[in-house]
């Protein structure tokens, strides 16, 4: 995030001598993105990073996609993916391009081993449950409704509180909110949507000094390693920077509306490289008194538009559940079903809770995905014949 946090000890000066009370140096380690350019933190550690007992490939880690077949609009149940195991096991990708990839996870059991992902951002989106993303940079909270991003290269580990439900994101590029919402230090401007404020780091670090096996699962060159240590990862004392954890609650977001229909971007959130990630919550509607509050039929050209829709009801999407995803790809419009519209005018809110992740390149489906695959969704245009 772009604003700086510290937690427990640190040196007064950076890359000085900073002792344990056995007089032992600590390990000091910069941890950065964009070789030394982008944002960077600095963590005091017990042990030497780089040491390591033992390592082991896993396996390959590559979405594997199958061919999408006719253009068309598709939408997926995810309600029923099957729960189980811990959140980074039970991940199940359904949508991906080199940008981004889109997924579900119902973990049941907090992890047993840690995880690093040093190919891309992961944000976890909490649908449902609640729990403690660990790291080495200390304990972050979470509950239904947080937005969790992990920066490439952090080693976390979740503990749950009671079985959860995410979208999960991957990202190839580094997760900020949007630039056009903060000013040249990088602070959210006052029509942002959020602020500072809404957004937590790590609250509490912890110290672990044991010694022993411990397994660290690693993500990077599209495979997974595993590397054991012979020390705990979360060994670190202090750390300070603008490189850690943190998490946005959906029920912060302050939406923008208008007296007529405000465009997508308004539900923007965050931005990737070639993605966005949009918030939809509970609103007014539109207030002009011939206002039509149901989205326009739009045809955003180079976006695949993908929704995940948490809670409330609605309206423009006839048949869609709780946690359906749609896929409205780039290539041909898409809007309200008919009698949608007609059916929204009136209407002063909306309670419904919706992610949605527009992406500039297509997206590619996973078999997983065709399994959950709501037939018929492209005909629901055509019920009841052709409209004027
Ligand atoms: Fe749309």
């Amino acid at each position: 995030m772009p604003f700086y946090q510290r937690l427990g000890q640190v040196p007064h000066k950076r890359h000085t001598q900073f002792r344990k009370p056995d007089g032992r140096l600590y390990r000091e380690e910069v941890m950065g993105l964009e070789g030394f350019h982008g944002i960077q933190s600095i963590l005091y550690h017990h042990f030497l990073p780089p040491r390591v007992l033992r390592t082991e490939l896993i396996g390959s880690a590559k979405p594997a996609y199958v061919d999408f077949g006719p253009i068309r609009h598709r939408a997926f149940a995810t309600a029923n993916v099957p729960a189980g195991g811990d959140a980074v096991s039970a991940r199940v990708t359904l949508l991906g391009n080199n940008d981004v990839t889109i997924g579900i996870s119902r973990p049941t059991e907090s992890m047993t081993f840690f995880y690093r992902n040093a190919q891309a951002y992961e944000v976890w989106f909490t649908h449902e449950g609640s729990g403690e993303l660990l790291s080495q940079f200390g304990r972050l909270s979470f509950s239904a409704g947080d937005y969790l991003v992990i920066p490439f290269g952090t080693t976390w580990q979740m503990r749950l509180h009671e079985p959860a439900r995410f979208l999960v994101i991957e990202s190839a590029s580094q997760i900020a909110p949007p630039k056009r919402y903060r000013n040249q230090f990088g602070q959210l401007l006052e029509h942002a949507p959020y602020c500072e404020r809404d957004i937590r780091g790590p609250s509490e670090l912890l110290t672990f000094t044991d010694t022993g096996e411990f397994e660290v699962r690693i993500k990077v060159r599209d495979q997974l390693t595993r590397h054991i240590l012979d020390h705990h990862p979360f060994d670190v004392v202090g750390w300070d920077g603008y490189l850690y954890p943190w998490a946005f609650s959906i029920h912060d977001f302050e939406p923008i509306t208008g007296r007529i229909h405000q465009p997508p971007p308004v539900h923007q959130t965050f931005e990737g490289h070639n993605f966005v990630v949009c918030s939809f919550v509970p609103r007014l509607f539109d207030y002009h008194p011939e206002a039509i509050p149901a989205p326009y039929n739009h045809s955003n050209v180079n976006s695949d538009e993908v929704i995940y829709y948490c809670d409330g009801n609605f309206m423009s999407r006839r048949g869609i559940e709780r946690c359906d995803i749609t896929l409205h790809p780039a290539g041909l419009p898409h809007g309200p079903q008919p009698g949608s519209t007609e059916a929204s005018i009136g209407a002063k809110e909306t309670h419904e809770l919706a992610v949605m992740i527009d992406t500039f390149h297509p997206l590619h489906l996973t078999a997983a995905a065709l399994e959950l695959e709501k037939a018929g969704y492209m005909d629901s245009w055509s019920v009841g014949g052709p409209e004027g």
